[in-house]
């Protein structure tokens, strides 16, 4: 949530703050701002709403040689241009942005500024104060900055600039991203590398408690006793190129599209020859385990159900799956030797580190593997083991891609295991896999079809999917997807649950669709549809050509197993439809961000 930036150097800095917040645009959207030191001055530049208002507001001419950037998603304050980043110390000396969220910040008002009036609701304007507060006692930048953050509780990612010393940025982080990039005669910051991708492909990564002191032509950074750390650059594995639309409207179908080609790269990165190459840790860890725990939040959590069955099914191991938010503070009974599978796309969540941080309480010596699609994110490094999803940069806010990806690369690490514990099972996972490309890439060819399907049935306020087994977590991805990007109000259901309750919701033309991939439900699930289209439903049934009857939208065949894989592949298009058919922001729909970096 929220992205910062920060440049400094002998060019000017003011295009590549406008560019690195058009990328980070996707951790939030309500509000932007701008500070660079100019004419030997500050200048703030804030608004409400996109970066393009931001650019319409920036003058031409504008040049900086060191400035700061924040595209807000608000956690403290409603949506204004005061209560937007940058912020400012009260004689305008200091100016920060801040990602994350300070716990203690009334405290820290209560103690150190008591009777004051603040400018903004943030809890950062108590930072870049307590700054002032402290070099006006007479610290130097650099020692008010470490005494300021020293009383901080909570998660942040700062930059900070100084009117006194144009050379210089100032920066630090907990719990929240942030990077440095490195350039020629500049540097640059951002909370990740697509921020910066632009102008760099060399990246140091910081700690948290670490602090470092940027300049042009250098880089500190610092540990928590003020030693000097040194830190090898790393170049992660995504292109400028990677970032745009291409032909595509949104980012979204782009991403849905891009299915099948992720999906190539999976087998072609997992599969050596007819082998599967994975970390032997990795494999071993999960041999060993007693108990797994898979653990995710909202596509990635739906998609950590789907897995599940691979587990039990084929290595049978019990699995639970969780949402990051629930079990850090609702902890079950752990297992004698669980091992623990986070799915996260970002690698950023903060709910998952929240767990992370919990469990290693527990016992520092559990393991911990994650799911992610961006190499070197904060759970990469943190988590014990990494699975690249390989899908490609996910931009979308709403996850489509990823998801797959996550399944698949589940899928294959189940079978995996399951082979080297001896047992056979009777499929061959790389062809599978082939076949559910193919299957995927069919889907998108009738795309046509398929919107034409969409305007028919989602012309209400509300919607349900229904299904059985692991079309009930299919049934609740695709749920989740409509609901994201249209607003419509959308439950994913259970089918046998519907009488028990949610059947009096069915209405005249609500639309009710069903997802049966699964030969031994197929029956029940009719059962269910024919129950709520006898109350009025406008009903739709998607399943495999085999199962298919008039009126169904058939599916090719392919392993049942695997055929979430591609059954959801429908029901992200049908998303897509229904949200641009409202005239609606589908790739960043409202109140939403891409990476969620707040508990
Ligand atoms: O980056 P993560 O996979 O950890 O993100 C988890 C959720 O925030 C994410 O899946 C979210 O639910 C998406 N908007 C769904 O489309």
């Amino acid at each position: 949530m929220c992205g910062i930036v920060g440049y400094i150097g002998n060019g000017n800095g003011v295009e590549f703050l406008i560019d690195g917040l058009n990328s980070l645009e996707y951790r939030g959207y309500d509000s932007c701002g701008i500070a660079g030191i100019s004419d030997e001055d500050v200048r703030v530049i804030k608004t409400v709403g996109r970066i393009k208002n931001l650019e319409e507001l920036t003058p031409e001419d504008l040049v900086f040689n060191v400035g700061i950037g924040h595209t807000r998603w608000a956690t403290h304050g409603g949506v204004n241009v005061v209560n937007s980043h940058p912020h400012q110390s009260a004689s305008s000396r200091f100016t920060l942005v801040h990602n994350g969220v300070i716990e203690n910040f009334q405290e820290l008002k209560d103690r150190f500024f008591k009777g004051h009036n603040f400018v903004s609701e943030t809890d950062t304007e108590v930072i870049v104060q307590l700054i002032e507060l402290f070099a006006q006692d007479g610290l130097t930048t650099k020692e008010a900055f470490l005494k300021a953050i020293s009383k901080l509780q909570g998660s942040y990612a700062l930059c900070l600039l100084d009117k006194e010393d144009a050379d210089t940025l100032y920066v630090a982080k907990n719990k929240s991203p942030l990077l440095i990039g490195l350039g020629s005669e500049c540097n640059y910051v951002g909370s990740d590398a697509l921020a910066m991708i632009k102008y760099t492909n060399k990246f140091l990564e910081i700690n948290d408690g670490e602090i470092v002191i940027v300049k042009a032509n250098s880089v500190d950074i610092e540990d928590k006793e003020g030693n000097l750390v040194s830190r090898n650059p790393f170049t992660p594995n995504i292109k400028y190129g990677e970032i745009d639309k291409g032909v595509y409207d949104h980012y979204m179908i782009k991403e849905i599209n891009e299915q099948a080609f992720a999906m190539r790269n999976i087998i072609s990165k997992y599969f050596d020859g007819k082998n599967v190459s994975m970390d032997e840790e990795i494999i071993n860890n999960i041999k060993d385990a007693d108990r797994l725990y898979i653990i995710g939040c909202g596509t990635s959590y739906n998609a950590g159900l789907v897995g599940k069955n691979y587990f039990e099914k084929w290595v049978r191991i019990p699995t639970e799956v969780h949402l990051a938010s629930e079990f850090a503070y609702n902890m079950p009974i752990l297992s004698k030797k669980p091992m623990f599978i986070f799915l996260s796309q970002s690698g950023e969540t903060a709910d998952l580190r929240a767990v992370l941080t919990k469990v290693r309480e527990i016992n520092s010596d559990y393991k911990f593997l994650v799911l992610t699609n961006v190499d070197a994110s904060t759970l990469s490094r943190e988590c014990d083991y990494t699975l690249l999803l390989h899908a490609g940069v996910e931009i979308a806010v709403a996850s489509t891609k990823a998801y797959t990806s996550q399944i698949a690369v589940l899928s294959i690490l189940a079978y995996e295991v399951a082979n080297r514990l001896g047992y056979k099972l009777k499929l061959d996972i790389e062809k599978e896999l082939s076949v559910v490309t193919n299957a995927i890439e069919s889907i998108l060819d009738d795309a046509k079809n398929i919107k034409v399907l969409a305007d028919k049935l989602f012309t209400e306020r509300n919607a349900f999917y229904i299904g059985r087994g692991v079309d009930y977590y299919s049934a609740c991805e695709a749920a989740l997807k409509l609901k994201e990007v249209s607003y419509i109000q959308t439950e994913g259901f259970a089918g046998g649950e519907l009488k028990h309750g949610t059947i009096a919701l069915i209405e005249e033309d609500t639309p009710v669709v069903a997802l049966i991939t699964n030969t031994k439900l197929d029956l029940n699930t009719r059962g269910n549809i024919s129950e709520v289209a006898s109350r009025g439903a406008n009903t739709l049934v998607i399943t495999l050509e085999k199962l298919a009857r008039e009126g169904d939208y058939a599916i090719p065949n392919v392993n049942e197993e695997l055929a979430p894989i591609v059954s959801i592949v429908v029901t992200q298009l049908f998303a897509y439809y229904a949200a641009t058919g409202r005239g609606l922001d589908v790739d960043k729909p409202r109140n939403l961000a891409k990476a969620v970096t707040v508990e």
